[in-house]
This record gives C-alpha cells, sequence and structure tokens, in this order.
C-alpha cells in the first residue's frame, strides 16, 4: 500500500466522521440545559460544516473522492454521546455527561487530524497540511472551549444537593443499560488473565494539590 493510500484512508475515515458529527450536533446541542455550552456547540456545528468543505478542497488537491469509508470509531462515540443524552440526569449533571462525551468526539478528531497532517507533510502535500491543519486547530480549540464550559458547571454540580442519595425506589435499568453492564463485566473477565500476571503497582503518594 502506497503511504498515499495511506494518507487518503484517514482522510475519507475524517470525512465520514465530520459528516457523522453534522447530524449528530444538533441533537447534542438540543439536549444541553446551559445556554452558553449550547450556543457553543452550535457553533462547533458551524465549523464542522466549514470543515467538511475543507476536507473536500484537500481531496481536490490529490484528484480523489471524499468517500468510500465509513469511520466506525466516529460511530462509537456518537453513540456514547447518545447514552448521555439518554442518562436519567437534570440540570449541571446532565451537562457535565455531554461535556464528557463531547470532549471524546474532540479528541478522536484531533487523533485523526495530527496522523493525516504528518502524512500528507510526508508527502510533501503543502496545500493538505493547510487544509487539515485549520481543522486540527479548530478541533483543539473546542475541546479547550468544553473544558472551560465545564468548571461553573462543575462548581453548580457540586453544591446541589445529591437527590438519589433521598431516593427510596431507583428506576428499573433499561434493557440497553442491563446489556451494557453485562458487557462491562466481560470486559473485566476477559482482561483477567493478563491483570494477574501482572504485579499490583505501589500506591501512589497523595498528592498536596488535591
Ligand atoms: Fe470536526
Amino acid at each position: 500500500m502506497a503511504l498515499m493510500d495511506v494518507l487518503l484512508d484517514e482522510m475519507r475515515d475524517l470525512y465520514s466522521a465530520e459528516n457523522q458529527l453534522v447530524k449528530a450536533l444538533p441533537k447534542i446541542a438540543k439536549g444541553c440545559q446551559d445556554s452558553s455550552l449550547k450556543s457553543q456547540i452550535k457553533n462547533h456545528l458551524e465549523e464542522t460544516k466549514n470543515q467538511v468543505q475543507r476536507l473536500r478542497e484537500a481531496f481536490g488537491h490529490l484528484g480523489k473522492k471524499p468517500t468510500g469509508q465509513h469511520c466506525n470509531g466516529m460511530e462509537g462515540v456518537v453513540e456514547e454521546g447518545k447514552d448521555a443524552l439518554e442518562k436519567d440526569e437534570e440540570g449541571a449533571n446532565k451537562d457535565l455527561c455531554i461535556i464528557g462525551a463531547s470532549l471524546r468526539i474532540e479528541h478522536y478528531e484531533v487523533a485523526g487530524y495530527t496522523v493525516a497532517i504528518s502524512l500528507a507533510k510526508a508527502l510533501k502535500q503543502a496545500d493538505v497540511v493547510a487544509l487539515l491543519n485549520e481543522n486540527l486547530q479548530e478541533e483543539l480549540a473546542a475541546a479547550k472551549a468544553l473544558q472551560a464550559a465545564s468548571k461553573p458547571l462543575l462548581k453548580e454540580a457540586a453544591s446541589e444537593k445529591d437527590a438519589s442519595e433521598n431516593e427510596d425506589e431507583k428506576k428499573p435499568k433499561s434493557a440497553k443499560e442491563k446489556q451494557s453492564e453485562q458487557e462491562s463485566e466481560e470486559d473485566e473477565q476477559e482482561a483477567a488473565p493478563e491483570l494477574q500476571a501482572k504485579t499490583a503497582p505501589r500506591a501512589a503518594k497523595t498528592s498536596k494539590k488535591q
């Protein structure tokens, strides 16, 4: 496989990822309770539409079509975003769940663009590098903004009384939650033989900052 094909694979993966986000971000924005977080995500939706255009332009420089590969990774992180929206949480807690899912999305994209840029650099595709880098900078800024948005929400959530402490009856788990619980137990069991062979790490010293 030629290096150019590796780059095209990465770029097609990103193109699919951005298109999936154009569809998913309006739903995520709709689920936000905090108005500034909502407008932040709406703003990133507009950026994402521009990112799709830049990717098309980059494919134009290479004389190739942008489609051809579905990004399974983005499908997975978007699915986690949907789980965050369905969580039985309210107010700041709900927004923090959405921020957690959105940060995963941004970091996934940051990884994709970082790899694609290094491949385009190796192939001396300066125009492609410049376009991909514009997208990368927007993803990095979006991730930073999400972290900044989480600060007041964390304060708010920490000061709220934990309603679940007094809840006599908890909502029964959905079929999806039960399946997730079972699969997480299987994850643990499958990792167990590898973990047994490893000696336990020494307990970390407690940081004074904590
Ligand atoms: Fe993006």
